[in-house]
């Protein structure tokens, strides 16, 4: 483990010897965990350290992050923190703890436990494996043979009630399983189908599951675990409506290929929410109202419902309109302009007709965020008394603009002119 360690990048390498260093003044044993190992032994990059400290995890963050100067969350109630060194980097710190379920699906309750107890706690034997960066720096704690079902690409879990005592792990095995191509064993399949039988997904805090399904939908390749998701468990834990059928397959498809169009011609573009895109096409056979259900039970942000229900909203005469071949810049502009990108995608994903391809197409390539130079000061200098007719002449100048009739400020200017000579 000691060369896995060694080779990662300065950065991290430096992190970890500095929590070492921190634990040793402390005389505190201090553990790699979950997917941090994971990755590591797999190869793949992973900026977020998960340490576990046998003793007051808290205290030993705080003292980390002053070492570090990093900005500290705390969460009291599970005896965790977060510490945040770069936008990209993270480490996690828990004092290592038992969890038992008084209820299935409900939060567990917590108490201070040793290494072993918080392995154990955890939902996949390949996330439950340690690495000491005390003492024994560089040695794997592997209890329950994580490291086999690692190299054998098995997901298993730890016990039978696992998917029963926390139903978001329903979700997190189909992540896994499609994120490193790995196949969900078949004692763990079946208690899964079995949790996925008695209703779990629909017992536990709506809210949790939304974080995972995001997590699910924000994949590299997304459409693997949703396909695979959509076997399992139907989605009905989303809806009981909804149906995932070979269009809504169809349609995820082709947002994906949409998705890709987009930033591969506009990078500097603002980044697109690709999740929230995916979401609305899962969504896309519900009514309004079955929508506006789902928006409320799983307490999606207020943008991102907007956002949602701005494209559930769209009418047929919008879509008419915007696949004329004779429609006006202006018009595209003032269709498009009030939406997100994320529904325009949808949009460009959804409507195959030809000439709403190009339009959207247009919107991105020239009248996108378009705007005049020209300000009020710029009105006054011509003499035009303030007053409900600048708008005028701003539309008025906006529009000869859209419509390529003007480029320049000193073009504004002479169309303005026009204008006022005119009235
Ligand atoms: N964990 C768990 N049960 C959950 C969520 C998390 O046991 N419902 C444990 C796992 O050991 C996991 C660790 O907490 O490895 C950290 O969780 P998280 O950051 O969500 O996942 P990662 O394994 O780090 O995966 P990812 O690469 O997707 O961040």
């Amino acid at each position: 483990m000691k060369k896995l360690l060694e080779n990662l990048p300065e950065k991290l390498k430096d992190l970890i010897y500095q929590a070492k260093a921190l634990g040793e003044e402390n005389n505190l044993p201090v553990y790699l965990v979950g997917g941090f190992v994971r990755d590591l032994f797999l190869g793949v990059e992973n900026l977020d350290l998960d340490i576990v400290v046998e003793g007051d995890g808290i205290k030993f963050a705080q003292d980390l992050a002053s070492k570090l100067k990093a900005k500290i969350i705390r969460h009291k109630q599970f005896g965790t923190a977060t510490l945040i060194l770069e936008p990209q980097t993270k480490i996690d710190i828990a004092t290592s703890r038992k969890e038992y379920y008084p209820e299935p699906a409900h939060l567990p309750v917590v108490s201070p436990g040793r290494l072993k107890d918080d392995l154990f706690r955890r939902d996949f034997t390949i996330n439950a494996m340690a690495i000491d960066i005390g003492k024994n720096f560089g040695e794997l704690i592997d209890l329950f043979g994580g490291k086999r079902d690692l190299e054998q690409k098995k997901i298993r879990i730890m016990h039978v009630l696992s998917f029963q005592d926390d139903p978001t792990r329903i979700l997190r095995a189909v992540r896994f399983e499609k994120r490193y191509n790995f196949k969900i064993e078949p004692l763990t399949l079946r208690c899964l189908k079995e949790a996925v039988k008695k209703k779990m997904l629909e017992v536990i805090q709506a809210q949790r599951l939304r974080d995972e399904l995001i997590l699910i939908l924000k994949e590299k390749y997304p459409l693997k675990p949703i396909m695979r998701l959509k076997e399992l468990t139907g989605f009905k834990f989303l809806h009981p409506h909804l149906n995932i059928t070979k269009k809504t397959y169809g349609l995820l498809k082709s947002i994906e290929k949409e998705i890709n169009w987009f930033k591969k011609n506009y990078p500097q573009r603002r980044t697109l929410d690709s999740w929230l895109i995916y979401l609305m096409g899962l969504l896309d056979a519900l009514s309004i109202e079955d929508t506006e259900i789902v928006c409320k039970r799983f307490v999606f942000r207020r943008g991102e419902e907007k956002r949602i229900l701005s494209y559930k909203n769209i009418k047929k005469s919008f879509i008419k309109e915007l696949s004329s071949n004779k429609i006006k810049p202006k018009k595209i502009f003032c269709l498009l302009e009030p939406l997100s990108y994320e529904v325009i995608i949808l949009l460009k994903a959804k409507y195959k007709n030809l000439n709403l391809q190009r339009n959207i197409q247009d919107y991105f390539e020239i009248y996108n965020g378009m705007k005049i130079y020209i300000s009020g000061k710029d009105l006054r200098k011509l003499g035009v008394l303030p007053g409900p007719y600048y708008q005028k002449i701003f539309t008025k100048t906006l529009e000869a603009k859209l419509n390529g009739k003007i480029k320049t400020k000193e073009q504004e200017l002479m169309f303005i002119k026009k204008i006022i000579l005119k009235k």
